[in-house]
């Protein structure tokens, strides 16, 4: 009887040590079931990041904690002072919404550690702060209310927890490998994994269905952290099992897994040309702030103009890729007037055009953007965009294009555009424009393809 329960035993630790290592598998996905999953992103093209935590309180950056490597004690009167009163998530729903934007992700929780969700795993949440509720279940309802798809960022990395080990970017980053062994002894990421794992199940098992989550960021090498201090597959799985429709950055490094990764994230930066990998043009998103920081920053004055963030969203469709852009909430809970002033603009912009913007990609190879324009077509309509950067006199010419447009319009005011070709290049064809730029900020021409 004994020795039955013994080989049971270790029989039962075998399987499940198999079942660990089979759980290790990141559900497989053919090319098109994949752009499938992902077509509500790829068709929306415009999200808004929300970045908000503690750091709105010194209001001087998200990565304040670290750039004045502030203790955890140090750091504690902004959580002893967190109460956002002025709080109403449906007004920032409904300023996304009438901006264009048709999905978000807010931090759960960002490099500080402090979480924004009600965890049973951490007292340093926001139900301990003065406000005293979970802002989370809040802003999933509020977004939702306003249809628009919902999503987290979740760092990785945490300068808060005690099992965390302190790296190359953590604000008590050391100088030397004995300091750093030093205030590293007794700290297990072990216990920080499993934490990660917890909070995560949490994030998608209490809040209904979740579309993104992105996870942020993995920074390998000399003291710092990869995929096997996040168990990034292990995690990857996890969130996937979760929610089997959810969308992933590619923060975990996992590039070269497969399965590993939905999406690329160029971040702050313009790209040349859609991104590629092995060949092969991938999904992407550049996310981008409105000024320097990705928190609230009062004293940062080098804000993007409204036509200038427009720009950016035109050219990532026009590269065949997705913009998220960022507000960063101030401590009182509101958008400040001049992140409310920039989306009030666009959104005004989005109203007449977002035929320009939504389900619209790079242009097929051949249509060759004018000097000054950015091109997007939409492939079920056949409608090309070309949007007007600089204001021409009086004509633009679509090289090559004589024989393939049925009908040009501009798209705020569905008015009419002439268009002709002339003797000396039969190919090309010549659209008329009026003198006077119309009172939109950057004019679309509609193309109707033959
Ligand atoms: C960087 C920063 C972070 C910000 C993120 C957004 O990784 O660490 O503060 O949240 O970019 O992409």
């Amino acid at each position: 009887m004994k020795k039955r329960i013994i080989i049971t035993s270790i029989l039962l630790v075998c399987l499940l040590n198999y079942s660990q290592f089979v759980s290790a598998q990141l559900p497989k996905e053919t090319e098109a079931q994949k752009t499938d999953r992902m077509k509500w992103w790829t068709d929306a093209r415009f999200g808004m990041f929300i970045h908000w935590g503690l750091y709105a309180l010194p209001a001087r950056h998200e990565w304040v904690k670290n750039a004045e490597r502030m203790t955890n004690e140090q750091y504690q009167k902004y959580f002893n002072m967190f109460n956002p009163d002025m709080w109403d998530p449906h007004e920032w729903a409904k300023m996304a919404k009438a901006a264009g934007m048709r999905y978000v992700v807010l931090t759960a929780k960002h490099h500080e550690g402090f979480c924004l969700f009600d965890s049973k795993f951490t007292d340093y949440k926001a139900t301990n702060t003065p406000y005293g509720k979970d802002l989370i279940k809040e802003y999933v309802e509020a977004f939702r209310a306003e249809g628009l798809k919902v999503g987290f960022y979740y760092s990785l990395i945490d300068w808060h927890h005690p099992d965390y080990t302190i790296d190359r970017v953590h604000p008590q980053r050391q100088d030397s490998d004995t300091a750093f062994a030093r205030l590293n002894k007794g700290r297990d990421m072990n216990k920080y994994r499993a934490y990660i794992k917890n909070q995560v199940r949490e994030l998608l098992t209490n809040y209904g269905e979740i579309s993104i989550i992105w996870f942020d960021f993995s920074f390998p090498g000399k003291n710092g952290k990869g995929h096997d201090d996040w168990d990034s597959e292990n995690l990857l799985k996890m969130a996937r099992s979760l929610q089997p429709g959810i969308i992933v950055d590619d923060r975990l490094d996992l590039e070269n897994v497969e399965g590993g990764w939905d999406f690329t994230t160029p971040e702050q930066v313009q790209v040349s040309k859609w991104p590629e990998v092995n060949g092969k043009k991938v999904p992407w998103e550049t996310c981008q702030t409105f000024s320097g920081s990705w928190g609230y920053y009062r004293d940062e004055y080098t804000w993007k103009s409204p036509a200038q963030l427009l720009e950016l969203l035109i050219e990532s469709v026009s590269k065949g890729g997705n913009l998220l852009l960022n507000v960063g909430p101030t401590a009182r809970g509101v958008f400040d007037s001049r992140a409310q002033d920039r989306l009030k603009a666009m959104g005004e912009w989005m109203k007449f055009n977002n035929r320009s913007i939504y389900n619209c990609t790079e242009a097929p190879s051949g249509f060759n953007a004018p000097a000054n324009t950015l091109l997007t077509y939409n492939p079920d309509t056949k409608r090309l965009y070309v949007h007007l950067l600089a204001y021409p006199l009086g004509t633009v010419i679509l090289p090559n294009m004589a024989d393939k447009v049925k009908y040009v319009q501009f798209l705020h005011d569905a008015s009419e555009i002439k268009f002709s070709t002339s003797e000396e290049s039969p190919n090309d064809l010549v659209l008329s424009l009026p003198v006077q730029k119309p009172d939109v900020l950057i004019p679309v021409m509609e193309v109707f393809l033959k």
